[in-house]
């Protein structure tokens, strides 16, 4: 350990408020604005939504639950927290280990992508990809991702600017900043959705959203649901053991995860009832995919009375909810070549953002010079989130819930839970102790079974 990291200098958030706001930050991101539409509009709507719902209470919330007692029990990095609460001789700190490395390379995509949504701020300030026409639009996005240059360089933007907040440490920089831009973004989004339901579709839109059509869910429906679960919540990687350690004692978890859940569920239901209507509106098909943000949404803007402003509005709220689930990512290798290899903090961030650009640049050249560069079959941006995503979420959930459950046990994990019995929560305890020993990681297993092709 660092000499730096002495248990009495650890920092920490500030107040209740803001640790809400860093967790919720954390857990809102591209996963609301960018995949949980082209998911839902992908998989046919509500039937996708409600399954959703169902994963992120029995999958999304106990592992959120379990790794924030977990980190604020060690008050430590996910890769100590894990050793000095497992047995002597067991390995459990790999599972720390798995997700720094899931951290660098879920960075190394998500970056690629927030640089398209912060270029876009600029691009719809000037009002260039603005058009009512599907493939102009198109050609907009695609000449930006094929040039190699912008792409890095917004990348860069990015990176630096997510260092500069954390540079500013854990209070001053994630809390300060995520306590600012959280409402900001509530107002946003509440204002882009008041405006989109005033619209001659509003219905068609919102049916589409909220009257399930289960004919079209079956079991692959069922694993993308689980799996956003995952990726949303910010679970299986340790950044909610990074935050937990920096929760105050007097933290009620359960009480905070349930609320970070419902406002990142009212986000992305947020998001939803912002886009389809105006979707529907315009004739666009609900199922572009990823291509809805960046594609169809500037046609749709353009055909809106305000569209130059609302689109302005709504990339800005994009970056925003993109920064606070960026700084959470980031903070997990600082803290741990912090704590564990003493680097000083500065250090420690630099050399993050170091690797995180140069992973970074292979995913955010995947659409220009490394198009053909392919491994097993996909490029660098594909594989970066296959290998996250499919691989390393699942495992590392499916183990910490695992470890929480039998390793570290029903006794400790009850009392930590209920901050050494201030708070009555004996029975919420116990049954997430059965969730976590027994429902998660079966559900969890067959996401991952699925993500490889097993099943
Ligand atoms: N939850 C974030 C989002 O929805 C992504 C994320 C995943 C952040 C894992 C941190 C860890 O965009």
């Amino acid at each position: 350990m660092g000499t730096s990291a002495t248990p009495e200098k650890r920092e920490g958030f500030s107040s209740t408020l803001g640790v809400l706001a860093a967790t919720l930050g954390s857990a809102v991101g591209l996963g609301n604005i960018w995949k949980f539409p082209a998911l839902t509009g992908e998989n046919g709507g509500a039937g996708f939504l409600l399954i959703y719902l169902c994963a992120t209470l029995l999958v999304g919330l106990p592992v959120m639950i379990a790794e924030l007692t977990l980190g604020r029990t060690a008050r430590a990095n996910p890769i100590a927290a894990l050793k000095t609460m497992s047995p002597p001789g067991h390995a459990w700190w790999l599972v720390g280990f798995m997700g720094m490395l899931a951290a660098f390379l879920i960075m190394s995509f998500y970056s690629a992508v927030v640089a398209w949504v912060f270029a876009y701020v600029w691009k719809s300030l000037e009002g260039s990809a603005l058009s009512s026409d599907p493939v102009v639009t198109e050609a907009a996005f695609n000449s930006l991702v094929s040039s190699p240059w912008q792409s890095l360089l917004w990348q860069w933007v990015v990176l630096a600017l997510i260092g500069g907040i954390l540079l500013k440490g854990v209070s001053g920089g994630i809390e300060a900043v995520t306590k600012r831009l959280m409402p900001l973004l509530f107002v946003l989004l509440a204002g882009l959705c008041v405006f989109s339901l005033t619209l001659d579709e509003a219905a068609a839109g919102l049916a589409f959203l909220f009257s399930p059509d289960f004919a079209k869910v079956d079991s692959s429906v069922v694993l993308t649901a689980v799996g956003l679960a995952f990726f949303k919540m910010s679970v299986g990687m340790g950044t909610m053991i990074t935050y937990g350690s920096y929760f105050r004692s007097d933290q009620n978890i359960p009480l905070t995860a349930g609320r970070v859940m419902c406002a990142d569920l009212a986000v992305s239901l947020l998001a939803g009832i912002a886009i389809f209507p105006a979707v529907f509106t315009f004739g666009f098909e609900p199922s572009a995919g990823p291509a809805l943000v960046f594609i169809t949404l500037p046609a749709v803007f353009s055909q809106l009375p305000f569209g130059h402003g609302l689109m302005v509005v709504f990339f800005v709220l994009t970056s925003i909810a993109a920064i606070g689930a960026m700084l959470s990512l980031l903070e997990v290798p600082v803290l741990i070549l912090h704590e564990r290899f003493g680097l000083k903090r500065p250090q420690a961030i630099l050399a993050c953002v170091i690797m995180v650009a140069a992973l970074g640049a292979a995913c955010a050249l995947s659409a220009s010079v490394l198009a053909d560069f392919k491994l097993m079959g996909r490029t660098m941006f594909g594989l970066a989130d296959f290998v996250s995503s499919n691989l390393l979420l699942p495992l590392g959930g499916i183990l910490i819930a695992l470890f929480t459950g039998w390793v570290w046990g029903r006794d400790r994990f009850t009392r930590a839970l209920s901050n050494d019995g201030a708070l009555g929560n004996a029975r919420l305890a116990s049954l997430l102790v059965i969730l976590l020993k027994y429902v998660s990681p079966v559900l969890i297993l067959i996401v991952m079974l699925q993500g490889l092709g097993y099943l």
